[in-house]
């Protein structure tokens, strides 16, 4: 892989994130000219983001004229990382999730049209926005699994969207666009509570992972919506990374690709396997649903990514997960310091849920 992306200039919007620093620091083992990031660190932390003398930090929402003005004026890749995190954030503040997940594809699209030269731009879509609702037993998701007019949060509407403008510059501008569909990623730098207050105590609790090894190393109890029997595609960080560097490589412009690991893992055995790995003796606490939440089991098939891409995920779930507990106790610091930023927002927003 090492020769495609030496001396290449590479963009990452929403670069500063979880997933997009895991890439930036796996791309810059590659060899690049040049990594830009642009993140307006609404849903990350600064420190995520790698001091190395090729990497560009550009401060502001993509949706910003003032921002697009700053980009290279020739770009080899293109990642579009960047969303309004995540799926309740968005219940609270649509208009929010409309700035900084819909427009932002719209016009990083749009300014990119003209662009001549560009490899490939991978969007990060999510699989969640695709996914048959189920509690029965699923099968994989494919990635020509129809799309429902019907979602549980703004946020699934912006992912799709942002496929659908692509699609559209695509066939209209010829842009080398390339859709990523993600699986439920987790590892280490998802920072709980980074970035900026976002409406919701999900601003800290992120999501299940990093929220149940924070709470088990505290020997807390794991809450357990629906008993834990929902079911998830838990896909190890790295391989996302080495999945989204696949699309970019040899992903086909206007094809969709699932980065998965086609293992389906319940709720119940992921606390299961975080309690053991962090010792803590405190049982679950079974839970009723979320309200919003019918997602119910799914998992995706690999087979497209394999055959067309060459990607298979190769960390399995209890080597992620170690390596992710040790993660996380190697920053408790920095996550702390993270979290205490919304100690006020938390009260109040736990005593209006309690009210
Ligand atoms: N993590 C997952 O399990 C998962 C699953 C499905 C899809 N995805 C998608 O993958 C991408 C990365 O997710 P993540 O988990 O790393 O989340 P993240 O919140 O860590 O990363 C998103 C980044 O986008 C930035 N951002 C937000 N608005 C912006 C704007 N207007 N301009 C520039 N940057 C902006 C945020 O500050 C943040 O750094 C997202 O597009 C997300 O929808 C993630």
């Amino acid at each position: 892989m090492s020769e495609n992306f030496k001396g290449q200039a590479i963009l990452v919007v929403g670069g500063a994130g979880f997933v997009g620093s895991n890439l930036v620091l796996k791309l810059l083992e590659h060899n690049p000219r040049e990594v830009v990031i642009v993140d307006n660190l609404l849903s990350s932390e600064r420190s995520n983001i790698p001091e190395d003398a090729r990497v560009r930090f550009i401060e502001g929402s993509i949706a910003e004229d003032k921002i697009l003005a700053q980009l290279p004026p020739t770009l080899d890749y293109v990642f579009h990382l960047a969303c309004y995190h995540g799926n309740q954030s968005s219940i609270a503040d649509p208009i929010a999730d409309h700035d900084n997940n819909t427009l932002t594809s719209l016009k990083l699209f749009e300014h990119l049209k003209s662009y001549r030269g560009l490899k490939k731009v991978v969007y990060a879509a999510a699989a969640c926005a695709v996914a048959e609702k189920t509690y029965d037993a699923p099968s994989a998701t494919t990635e020509d699994q129809p799309v429902s007019l019907y979602h549980d949060s703004p946020y699934s509407i912006s992912k799709i969207i942002g496929e659908l403008y692509g699609n559209y510059f695509f066939t209209r501008y010829q842009l080398p666009f390339v859709k990523a569909r993600f699986s439920n990623v987790y590892g280490p730098r998802e920072i709980l509570g980074a970035g900026r207050w976002r409406g919701t105590v999900h601003t800290v609790w992120r999501n299940v992972t990093p929220s149940f090894i924070w709470r088990a190393l505290a020997h807390e109890a794991l809450p357990l919506d629906n008993g834990g029997q929902t079911s998830r595609d838990f896909i190890f960080v790295e391989d996302m990374a080495r999945g989204l560097m696949a699309c970019a490589l040899r992903g086909k412009p206007g094809e969709v690709y699932n980065l998965a690991t086609g293992k389906e893992t319940t709720i119940l055995e992921l606390a299961t396997i975080i309690n053991r790995l962090t010792a803590n003796p405190t049982p679950p606490d079974l839970k009723p649903a979320r309200d919003w939440d019918r997602s119910g089991k799914r998992f995706a098939s690999t087979t497209k990514a394999r055959e067309q891409l060459g990607f298979q995920a190769e960390v399995a779930i209890e080597e992620g997960l170690r390596r992710t507990v040790e993660w996380t106790g190697a920053k408790a610091e920095t996550i702390r310091r993270a979290i205490a930023k919304h100690a006020a927002k938390m009260r109040e927003a736990t005593a209006r849920h309690a009210a």
